[in-house]
């Protein structure tokens, strides 16, 4: 079975779900460990709760060289049996841009999600910048990780309208609620060995 590694900076309530998911016997995938660039995060104690070892790696000292970072990370994730042969990278709101180094040593096996439909607002606030655009409809988009923001090639979105009166707050609550859906959908797909890139796509069978 595959070991799964996830990355997070906060509340976690992405990996909470996918956690869950794991326990339900509904995705064939090892939770070996959970690691936050926050000592605060939230989630740390929630991962603690469901079974799972965590990690903390503070990135407050590493702000100008992401890769000497990032082989702190990939030093736990091997440690952990999270390799680039049997292994795969869940990042679940961790607000930090990955090196090209890492992207590359675990090609394709590195996932986020997004909350927005990409290739439309990446980056910080996406909610935000949706309804600020005018936008009828945003999302969520689970996607593999390459070496610039929010590009590499689309697994799954969810759709959510978004109404008139929509906040930040209302529409982040509603798009949440879809990712919660579909980033356990696409590990489970990911565990299942469903999911096939072809340079820019995915193919789901
Ligand atoms: C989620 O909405 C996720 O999509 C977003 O951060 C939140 C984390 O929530 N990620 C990004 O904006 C990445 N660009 P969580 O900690 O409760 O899973």
């Amino acid at each position: 079975m595959l070991n799964l590694g996830i990355l997070i900076s906060g509340r976690g309530s992405n990996m909470e779900y996918i956690l869950k998911s794991i326990k339900q016997k509904k995705i064939p995938i090892n939770p070996v460990i959970v690691i936050s660039n926050k000592s605060d995060a939230k989630g740390l104690e929630i991962a603690q709760k469901l079974g799972v070892k965590t990690e903390i790696i503070e990135s407050n000292d590493f702000k100008g060289n992401k890769f000497e970072y990032d082989k702190k990370i990939i030093r736990v994730l091997e440690k952990y049996g999270v390799t680039p042969s049997n292994g795969l990278v869940c990042l679940a709101g961790f607000m930090r841009i990955i090196s090209p180094e890492f992207v590359k040593k675990y090609k394709n096996r590195i996932i986020n999600i997004h909350p927005a439909l990409l290739p439309s607002f990446p980056g910080l606030h996406a909610q935000k910048q949706a309804i600020d655009y005018g936008s009828k409809y945003s999302g969520c988009t689970v996607h593999f990780v390459d070496s610039e923001v929010d590009t590499g090639p689309i697994i799954l979105q969810a759709i959510v309208k978004i109404k008139k009166e929509d906040t930040e707050k209302t529409l982040s609550k509603r798009i949440l609620k879809k990712e919660h859906q579909i980033y356990p959908e696409v590990i489970r797909l990911f565990a299942e060995k469903k999911i096939e890139v072809l340079g820019r796509k995915t193919i789901i069978s």
